[in-house]
């Protein structure tokens, strides 16, 4: 990893089926790190993906009369990078698992296992479940009710798993349960946040199975380098899409300036990636991950959403009346990252409103509605002698505008996105309160009081491209309109996000529309 590297991966996606809000939320939160990071002057690389080999896969392509790859070109072509475009990702990679430099660079850190002596050939009877694409333990499994009444089913899945006996090849991971104890103990960041890391602790101090990583009752996958009869097992393939796309195989110098990455998934999937991926990691002699960070789930009506159980939302269904920016904004801001959060329209909505459009999008209309109207759009200056000098009202503006900014560094640092928002969010109410209480209105009545309106619209101009810069990891599009308003200079992205309220202030502003206009006027049908 080079100086200021900060490599950040999503989890790679089934293409079984079409994503829905819960893949989204992984999606975005990912973004905002990534842009918040390369905006902190890091060199940061997002990479997400989807996760084309396995049983699931191809059942769901027999199940539609077409190849698995003809089933997965389809999905990622009109479902999966599609998404990016609605919720407005700036990934720097795609990795498809069907993508050559991933499988021959699978197959070459197989080999090498092999060769180092960890893989072994032994037999596995037990209970498999496609929807998890998991042996699973007789405590994972629950009674079925309905159709599925006297038959065990997958706790997470709500489906019969299906017993299996094969030969297979395994990974020896049992033996570093006391490295990956060791490595939890000596760096708590390594997963997090703290009741994910308790919980895998607890999981791995319990003992570590060797792990069966090939199949052979179905040939969808990648080949066992030394015995092509196997493909290897779909999650020892996904997991090391994290490498291969970095350049592990073919571009060390490319793989040494990225690795090691910081992982961001959902809670459903942290013991492969806290626990099998860094032992496979570690017995290729390769370094482990920078951290691995649960998040909770996206509940809807008190159930984790999904398609399979028919809670599923499609992103667009919020974007195509609220926008990218209230989507990022609206799950970012409500749901602490970390846990799990509750999703309702009636949430959405409310906060659309009252801090979406009337906190921030109201004040920004209205300062520089004001600049237009009483100075002509010129931007009030001390140097120019329209404004006068900063009372204590207006240093406190300033004062804040330090203070989020920091705080706000220090949260992401923390991948605390909502705490990160929620401290901006001080400087829109501190800005709407100082807007009602100084009355620029008033003073614009008055010729005496001239220069201090100059001083007044000069503040708050200042704080709202403070606020352009800090919030534009999360809301890129309205921010983009924001900062163009404002006459700020150069590209919004370019701007330091860490040093926010540096910037120096554009002479002119230009009007802008409405950033998040009232709902109503987008769904009504238009005329003709
Ligand atoms: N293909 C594997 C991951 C391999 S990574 C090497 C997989 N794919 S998945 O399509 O099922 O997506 C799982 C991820 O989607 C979760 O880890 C999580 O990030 C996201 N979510 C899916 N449903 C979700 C919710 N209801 N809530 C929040 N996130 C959810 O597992």
């Amino acid at each position: 990893m080079s100086a200021g590297s900060f490599y950040i991966t999503t989890p790679i996606f089934y293409v079984n089926d079409v994503p829905h809000i819960g893949h989204a939320y992984t999606e975005v939160a990912a973004d905002v790190l990534a842009r918040w990071h390369r905006q902190s002057g890091d060199d940061a690389w997002l990479l997400t993906g989807t996760d084309e080999h396995g049983q699931k896969i191809l059942r769901t392509a027999i199940a539609n009369g077409v190849t698995p790859k003809e089933w997965a070109d389809r999905l990622v072509e009109t479902a999966w990078k599609p998404l990016l475009e609605t919720v407005n990702i700036a990934n720097d990679d795609f990795i498809r698992t069907t993508d050559e430099r991933h499988e021959v660079n699978a197959q070459k850190f197989l080999q090498h296992l092999h060769d180092e002596g960890h893989i072994y050939t032994g037999e596995y009877e037990g209970y498999y479940c496609v929807g998890c694409e998991e042996y699973k333990q007789t405590s994972d499994l629950v009674d079925g009710t309905g159709d599925y009444a006297g038959q065990l089913v997958c706790a997470i899945h709500s489906k019969p798993v299906e017993l299996l006996h094969e030969k297979n090849y395994f990974f020896k991971m049992s033996a570093f349960a006391d490295r990956l104890l060791a490595l939890y103990e000596e760096n708590p960041n390594f997963v997090q946040p703290e009741a994910a890391r308790n919980e895998v602790m607890s999981f791995v101090k319990r003992g570590l199975s060797d792990l069966s990583i090939s199949r052979s009752s179905f040939d969808w996958g990648i080949k066992v380098p030394w015995d092509e009869s196997h493909v290897v097992y779909v999650w020892f393939d996904a997991l090391l899409n994290y490498i291969t796309a970095a350049g592990y195989g073919q571009n060390d110098e490319e793989f040494a300036s990225r690795w090691p990455a910081t992982h961001i998934v959902g809670k459903d999937i942290l013991r492969f990636h806290a626990v099998i991926w860094p032992a496979m990691l570690m017995a290729a002699g390769i370094e482990v991950p920078k951290q691995v960070f649960g998040h909770g789930w996206l509940l809807v009506g008190g159930e984790k959403m999904s398609k399979s159980k028919l809670t599923g939302i499609a992103p667009s269904q919020i974007t195509d009346t609220f926008g990218s920016d209230a989507f990022r904004y609206y799950f970012m801001r409500a749901i602490s990252f970390g846990q799990d959060g509750s999703f309702s329209w009636e949430d959405l909505s409310a906060r659309y409103q009252s801090e979406l459009a009337n906190g921030f999008g109201n004040l920004a209309s209205r300062v520089i509605a004001m600049v237009v109207r009483y100075c002509d759009g010129v931007v009030p200056a001390l140097s120019a002698g329209t404004a006068g000098a900063f009372t204590a009202e207006d240093l406190a503006i300033a004062a804040t505008e330090r203070r989020v900014t920091d705080a706000a560094a220090a949260a992401i640092d923390k991948l605390a996105i909502h705490d990160a928002l929620a401290t901006v969010w001080e400087l829109v109410d501190e800005l709407n309160g100082y807007i009602t209480l100084q009355e620029p209105w008033a003073l614009a009545k008055n010729p005496e009081s001239r220069e201090r309106l100059g001083t007044v619209l000069h503040t708050a101009v200042r704080g709202l491209g403070t606020l352009a810069v800090l919030l534009s990891p999360v809301i890129p599009i309205a921010t983009g309109k924001l900062w163009t308003a404002l006459g700020g200079d150069g590209a919004l992205v370019d701007q330091r996000v860490d040093r926010a309220w540096e910037w120096t202030g554009g002479a002119q502003v230009s009007a802008l529309e409405p950033l998040f206009p009232r709902i109503e006027s987008i769904v009504e049908p238009t005329d003709g």
